[in-house]
């Protein structure tokens, strides 16, 4: 391997520094040199297997044996845990109960509970008033000739859907927007502690915001989801405070971060390609299959993380122990040569484009309903009103490797 690589490779090991800026701005040349050589690896500068094939990403996401949470089958001086930090002690609270960190039984009722407003039936009601919010947004920035298009378009049309669904006023989505970038800066590879300290400040007056609201519907319920939250169950299959606070924020987070960047990455990506936008988005089945490949070819979200719960032994004698972390690469399974023809080859007429951009298993995003709309609604509507679109400066991608999008997207037309 050239030293000039940001990656490099030894057995069923392979390092690559996801901090080194050559290596997020393109991980992809990283997973085509996996593909080729050993898809799943241990990944040195993280400490545990990853797995990059389309085949193993899928399955074991499905794979009961493993799951987001560990500590509903394990105590943390079992796992050789530190305490809790208590630096993010708030932020911790925002998670304890969310979707996210639950695994069954919690988490299916929790999932059943909010999952009807998520649903196609439900959502498809939502096309016109995305379409309205996207064109009332180009309108504003039409006569300017250039814009820098996350800030303005991309990141508001799914803040605001969202927060309009669980009954935030639309004034607040962006401040909804600022709360949830100081969050996210949690995830990011060796987190500092002013970073933590930030990120819990945010929690805290993220998590007041949300009980002042919930204080509201109590005295005023309304039609949204919010009211529906705390009133929906049977008694036993309530949602308690701490579980309607937990998923309101997962719910306004995960409902714009990923959604802003898919759209910046699309826009991008159909701009870099050359490719005429007229034939992208001819017919609503083109528009579907066009955004399915953007989901593919450029995936906003590149890692998930899952803990075995028990022993396992995995194809070609890898053994892991309970507590063990494993890496699924949704962003290189989406390139798998095994899986689709030309993978490094943005196709928006290919047959193949299925992916794992969303999950599977009992974690698949409740969202994708949601996002899919959003999607192929902001991004129809967006090259229909201005055909002469392209880029107006070399867009970067973001410092954190599995959030995969970029800075920011200027644009001119
Ligand atoms: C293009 C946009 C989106 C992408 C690529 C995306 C991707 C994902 C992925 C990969 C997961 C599974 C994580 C795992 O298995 O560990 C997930 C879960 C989730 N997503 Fe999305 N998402 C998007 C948009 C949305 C939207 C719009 C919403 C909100 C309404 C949403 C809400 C959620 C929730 C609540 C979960 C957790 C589900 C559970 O644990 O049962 N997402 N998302």
């Amino acid at each position: 391997m050239p030293p000039s690589l940001p990656f490099a490779f030894a057995e069923r090991r392979a390092t690559a520094q996801p901090r080194d800026a050559a290596f997020y701005q393109d991980p992809y040349a990283f997973y085509t040199a996996l593909h080729g050589h050993s898809p799943s690896f241990v990944w040195e500068n993280y400490g545990h297997w990853c797995f990059a094939g389309f085949k193993e990403v899928s399955a074991l996401l499905r794979d009961k044996r493993f799951g987001r949470q560990i500590l509903h089958v394990a105590s943390r001086e079992e796992l050789g845990w530190p305490p809790p930090n208590p630096l993010t002690r708030d932020f911790d609270l925002t998670e304890k109960y969310s979707l996210l960190s639950l695994e069954p039984p919690d988490h299916t009722r929790l999932r059943m509970l909010v999952n009807r407003a998520f649903v196609s039936r439900n959502v498809e009601q939502l096309r016109g008033r995305i379409e309205a919010l996207a064109n009332e947004l180009i309108d504003a920035f039409e006569g300017s000739g250039r814009v820098e298009l996350l800030k303005n378009f991309a990141a508001p049309i799914p803040a605001v859907v969202i927060a309009e669904m669980i009954g935030v006023p639309r004034d607040m989505a962006m401040q909804l927007v600022a709360w949830s970038n100081r969050m996210v800066q949690m995830y990011i590879f060796g987190v500092t502690e002013a970073t933590m300290l930030d990120a819990n400040q945010a929690s805290i007056e993220f998590m007041d915001y949300v009980r002042t609201l919930i204080a509201e519907r109590r005295r005023q319920p309304r039609e949204d989801l919010l009211t529906h939250m705390l009133t929906a169950g049977e008694d036993g299959q309530k949602l308690t405070e701490e579980e309607v606070i937990s998923t309101t924020i997962l719910l306004l987070n995960a409902g714009h971060e990923a959604t802003v960047h898919t759209t910046g990455n699309a826009v991008k990506t159909i701009l870099e390609s050359g490719l005429d936008a007229r034939s992208l988005f001819a017919t609503a089945g083109q528009t579907e299959a066009t955004v399915e490949e953007c989901l593919r070819y450029d995936a906003p979200l590149h890692m998930f993380t899952r803990y075995a719960l028990q022993p396992v032994e995995l194809e070609g004698g890898i053994e892991l122990r309970k507590g063990d972390v494993i890496g699924l690469l949704l962003g290189a399974a989406n390139r798998d040569p095994r899986r689709f023809s030309h993978p490094d080859r943005f196709d928006p007429f290919r047959a193949d484009g299925a992916n794992v951009s969303f999950g599977a298993g009992i974690h698949f995003c409740i969202g994708a309903p949601l996002a899919r709309i959003e999607l192929q609604t902001a991004l129809s509507t967006l090259f229909r009103r201005l055909p002469t679109l392209r880029i107006g400066e070399l867009p970067h991608y973001n410092n954190v490797y599995h959030f995969h999008g970029l800075e920011r997207l200027v644009v001119e037309w």
